[in-house]
């Protein structure tokens, strides 16, 4: 079964092929997607046949986005803490063990519900590649569920029983530590592709994250880390060293951070949703983007910190408040959360890659940030 998807106006394929750009923009363009796979990429005029027809009516097409880092595996909300802070208490990361307990009590159904609306909710707003984690379990048992049902949802799946300590072990954290590192460990690395860490003052410290991180990647699985969101810290370089696909957040960095990411392959994931909804100071994109970084944008959707599951309003933001020109936060939402996620299939449209592309109702990407909040995507094809 193949569809040509034609009289695209202006198509972002992020091949630098097509236009010697990041964006790789192509104007009055068609493809053809052919069991799931881009087949052909070139002129509308001269497009091939094919099973069947899409006609974009001029809009703009634009790769699927690539949602790096949100936490869709949990129970109940948080609505009142976000109440509280927008009048004043500052965000601490406390309230996670509220939702740990309504995580817990929840049935499979119940967090296979939420995930799935979430995901749907992604897909309708042009996301088609999503990383989901665990976190909100804390036990062996609960936090193999987590990856079990998520696993259903995603191969992008990240072990996450270092998000805090679990209040069962409050008053022996070393003893927490032995516990993700081994049986909790083992019961969920069936289920994930990576293990992540919360490296942060009231979480998890240096030395705890590394022997978390070490232990994941002994038992095959890839790093990645939350990393200098609240306050600096030794996250960023501890993912440098590492190897991590990805330090997310990146929000308090010092020169010896940035020099670090600089030199390395470690993304920078930027979630402007934390500090839109914690009230925070956003992350430095430009000081990252001057400095040669690779920069990605995700959604950190959580009850918590982020609960907007739009890529969208992060690009938005990104642009408005943290200096990413729209092109940047249009690569860094696509082709940067690939590479957040060391997946080359997607976030880019050229032959051999994934069909996965969104038409916007809009003559060009750049609407996603003029029209703030407009809901903007037409049909997403994947
Ligand atoms: O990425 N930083 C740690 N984890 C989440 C917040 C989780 C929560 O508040 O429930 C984050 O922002
Ligand atoms: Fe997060």
């Amino acid at each position: 079964m193949s569809t040509l998807i034609t009289n695209i106006g202006q198509l972002v394929t992020n091949d630098p092929a097509y236009d010697g750009t990041p964006l790789g923009i192509m104007n009055d363009a068609a493809l053809v997607v052919s069991d799931g796979e881009i087949e052909w990429i070139g002129p509308a005029a001269g497009a091939p046949h094919a099973d069947e027809l899409i006609d974009a009516e001029g809009r703009a097409a634009i790769p699927g986005f690539v949602d790096s880092h949100a936490h869709l595996m949990f129970g109940g909300d948080r609505a009142e803490e976000f109440a509280a802070r927008m009048s004043g208490k500052p965000y601490t990361a406390g309230g996670i063990r509220t939702t740990v307990a309504a995580t817990r009590e929840a049935t499979d159904d119940d967090l296979t519900a939420r995930a799935q609306a979430l995901t749907d909710e992604m897909r309708r707003q042009g996301t088609t590649t999503v990383e989901i984690k665990s976190g909100y379990g804390l036990t062996v048992d609960d936090e193999a569920r987590a990856l079990r049902l998520a696993r259903e949802l995603t191969p992008e799946t990240t072990y996450l029983g270092a998000h805090v300590v679990s209040p069962d072990y409050a008053d022996r954290p070393e003893e927490y530590v032995e516990l993700v590192c081994g049986a909790m460990l083992a019961a969920c690395a069936p289920y994930s592709r990576w293990v992540d860490v919360f490296c942060e003052d009231g979480a998890f410290g240096e030395d705890a994250s590394r022997t978390i991180l070490r232990a994941g990647m002994d038992a095959g699985l890839l790093p990645r880390i939350h990393a200098n969101q609240l306050g600096p810290g030794p996250g960023v370089q501890l993912a440098v060293e590492l190897g991590a696909a990805s330090a997310d957040h990146c929000t308090h960095l010092s020169d010896a951070d940035v020099d670090a990411l600089a030199s390395g392959d470690t993304v920078a994931t930027l979630l402007p949703g934390a500090e839109f909804s914690t009230r925070a100071v956003y992350p430095d994109a430009r000081r990252l983007l001057d400095a040669g970084v690779t920069v990605a944008l995700a959604s950190d959707c959580n009850p918590g910190s982020s609960y907007t599951s739009s890529l969208p309003f992060c690009i938005a933001v990104a642009v408005r408040d943290m200096k990413m020109t729209p092109a940047e936060a249009m690569w860094s939402a696509t082709a940067g959360g690939a590479q957040a996620l060391r997946r080359d299939d997607v976030g880019v449209l050229a032959p051999g890659k994934a069909g996965h592309l969104v038409i916007l109702d809009a003559p060009s990407y750049i609407h996603l940030v003029y029209r703030p909040g407009v809901p903007l995507v037409h049909r997403v094809i994947a």
